[in-house]
C-alpha cells in the first residue's frame, strides 16, 4: 500500500531496525526496488530527487508509474514515495500535490532559523494531507544531483529546536556521512548521534548510506537511525552489470536484454540492504 513514512519509521525505531530509502531513476529501477521489497516482505521508501523526477518526466509521472507498477506487480508491502532533498517549499508542495506521500525539505544550507521556518511551512502543508516530512540539520558531504556540500556536523541544540518547533517526522542529522563513494572509511560522529537521538527522540535518517561498513550501519541503527538512504551502490552495480553484458556481447541490440542484468543487480543489492538493515519480514 502507498503510505507515508510516519508509521514505518515509528515501528522501525521501536523495533531497532531501519527502513531503506532507495533512489529511483526510471521504470526498471522502480520495478527492481518494489520486487525486492515484496520478496523480502519489507517496507520501502522510494527516494526521488528533484533531478530524477525531472528526468522521468515530472512528479505526476513518478506517482502514476509507481501506482501502476504496484497494482500490476501486486505489491502489498508499505511503500512511500518520498521527495529526496527538496530544495524549497514550492518544490515540496508540487510533489505533494502530485501524490507524493512523503517529502524532505533540505534547508541545511540556510541559517538554522530560516531552515526551521521553511520546514514549519512544509509541515503545515503536508501533515493535514497525511504526508510525512523529513528535515536536515548540518550538511552531508559529497555531491548528489548537483547538490554539493562540505561536511558540517549537526549541532545537537539546533536538532532539538528543529524537532520541537517544526514537528517533523524524521531528522537527517548530518554527522560525517557523504553522498557518493567514501574516501577510505566513513568517520561518523557516534557520540553526537547518541546525544541527538536522546535529546530529540526523533527517528534519525542516515544519508550517504552507500559504502558504510555493516558494523557502522548496525551501530547507527542502535543509536536511533530508522531510515538509511542508498543511491550510489545501486547505480554502481547497475552500470557494472550493463557494462559487463555489453563487453561480452557485441551483437545484442534488444534494449530489454541489454539492461536486464542491471535490473537484476539492483534487486540483489536492495535485498541485501534490507537484510542488513533488518527491515525484512517487517511489512
Ligand atoms: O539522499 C540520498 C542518499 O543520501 C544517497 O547517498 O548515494 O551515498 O548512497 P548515497
Ligand atoms: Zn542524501
Amino acid at each position: 500500500a502507498l503510505v507515508s513514512m510516519t508509521e514505518m519509521l515509528k515501528k522501525a525505531k521501536a523495533g531497532h531496525y531501519a527502513v531503506g530509502q532507495f533512489n529511483i531513476n526510471n521504470l526498471e529501477w522502480t520495478q527492481a526496488i518494489l520486487q525486492a521489497a515484496q520478496e523480502e516482505n519489507s517496507p520501502v521508501i522510494l527516494g526521488v530527487s528533484e533531478g530524477a523526477a525531472k528526468y522521468m518526466g515530472g512528479f505526476n509521472t513518478v506517482v502514476m508509474m509507481t501506482k501502476g507498477l504496484m497494482e500490476d506487480m501486486k505489491i502489498t508491502v508499505p511503500v512511500a514515495i518520498h521527495l529526496d532533498h527538496g530544495s524549497s517549499f514550492d518544490s515540496c508542495k508540487a510533489a505533494i500535490d502530485a501524490g507524493f506521500t512523503s517529502v524532505m525539505i533540505d534547508g541545511s544550507h540556510h541559517p538554522i532559523d530560516d531552515n526551521i521556518k521553511t520546514t514549519q511551512q512544509v509541515v503545515e502543508y503536508a501533515h493535514p494531507k497525511g504526508v510525512s516530512v523529513e528535515a536536515e540539520v548540518g550538511t552531508v558531504g559529497g555531491e548528489e544531483d548537483g547538490v554539493i556540500g562540505g561536511i558540517q556536523y549537526a549541532d545537537a541544540h539546533e536538532c532539538e529546536r528543529m524537532v520541537n518547533e517544526a514537528h517533523i517526522d524524521a531528522l537527517a542529522a548530518a554527522l560525517g556521512s557523504v553522498h557518493g563513494p567514501y574516501d577510505g572509511e566513513p568517520n561518523l560522529g557516534f557520540a553526537e548521534m547518541k546525544e541527538i537521538s536522546e535529546l530529540t527522540g526523533a527517528p534519525l535518517v542516515l544519508h550517504g548510506g552507500s559504502g558504510i561498513p555493516e558494523n557502522q550501519i548496525k551501530k547507527a541503527i542502535e543509536l536511533g537511525h530508522a531510515k538509511i538512504n542508498v543511491n550510489t551502490e545501486c547505480q554502481q552495480v547497475w552500470t557494472a552489470a550493463v557494462r559487463e553484458f555489453l563487453a561480452n556481447d557485441s551483437k545484442q541490440y534488444d534494449p530489454r536484454k541489454v539492461i536486464g542484468p542491471g535490473k537484476a543487480a539492483i534487486v540483489k543489492v536492495v535485498k541485501e540492504k534490507m537484510q542488513e538493515f533488518g527491515s525484512n519480514g517487517q511489512a
